[in-house]
């Protein structure tokens, strides 16, 4: 079975669009997002509306629980809470409740699909190291598990099992500004990174004009 898996959006249309162009052409059997659809760019609801109509798996990520009053936003940063607060104010009633009752957790075809860890998934936990995966992996309800939380992505192979992050679609912090997905063969195990060029100052633009934090329109030029 192929799979198509993206995570943390962020609310970036320009982004979102060409990575699903793209998923198009890859023929694939099951699409899913991880999470984090919201938070940071200018479309909140354009991003919903298309991750809801295209998706066959969405997992809720801490940026949409906090926009849609799930979690306190008392430790995000200056620039998340701006985000979020403008998103709450932004999102129809319609796309914060089907936010609301997005899970935390979906596991099938031997592979778990969660935002953050499988560790505690409501806590959020960040996955930074090979040592952080192996002690995630020992909470892992499947040999092969998806996060993405952290915009950047990895494959680490465990004693457990494998812990593989997608990156980021709308808001990369690896170094490298172009939108990332990941494909996955279950018959085969071969994952692809897919680094996907947008048109990043469009994206860019429309933050400015929103009048959200002009540093979240900065960082998508860096990737970082
Ligand atoms: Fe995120």
């Amino acid at each position: 079975m192929k799979y198509a898996i993206f995570s943390d959006v962020h609310a970036n249309l320009h982004a979102l669009n060409r990575v699903l162009e793209d998923i198009e052409q890859q023929k694939v059997d099951r699409t899913v997002c991880l999470g984090d659809l919201v938070g940071y760019g200018a479309f909140p609801n354009q991003v919903v509306d298309k991750v809801r109509d295209t998706c066959d798996v969405v997992i809720a990520g801490n940026h949409d629980h906090a926009a849609v009053g799930i979690m306190d936003i008392s430790a995000f940063n200056e620039y998340a809470h701006r985000a979020v607060i403008w998103t709450r104010d932004k999102l129809s009633a319609i796309n914060t409740k089907w936010l609301q009752s997005r899970p935390l957790n979906v596991v099938e075809n031997e592979i778990q699909f969660v935002h953050a860890s499988p560790v505690e998934p409501r806590k959020w936990h960040y996955i930074f190291s090979k040592d952080d995966a192996q002690r995630a992996m020992e909470h892992a309800e499947a040999g092969t598990v998806f996060v993405g939380h952290t915009h950047v992505p990895f494959d680490y192979m465990t004693r457990l099992g494998r812990l593989i992050n997608v990156g980021s679609v709308g808001q990369p912090r690896d170094g490298n500004p172009e939108a990332a997905y990941t494909l996955f063969d279950t018959a085969t195990g071969e994952r692809r990174l897919i680094h996907i060029a947008y048109d990043v100052h469009a994206a860019k633009d429309a933050i400015i004009l929103e009048g959200l934090p002009p540093f979240l329109a900065e960082r998508l030029v860096m990737g970082r």
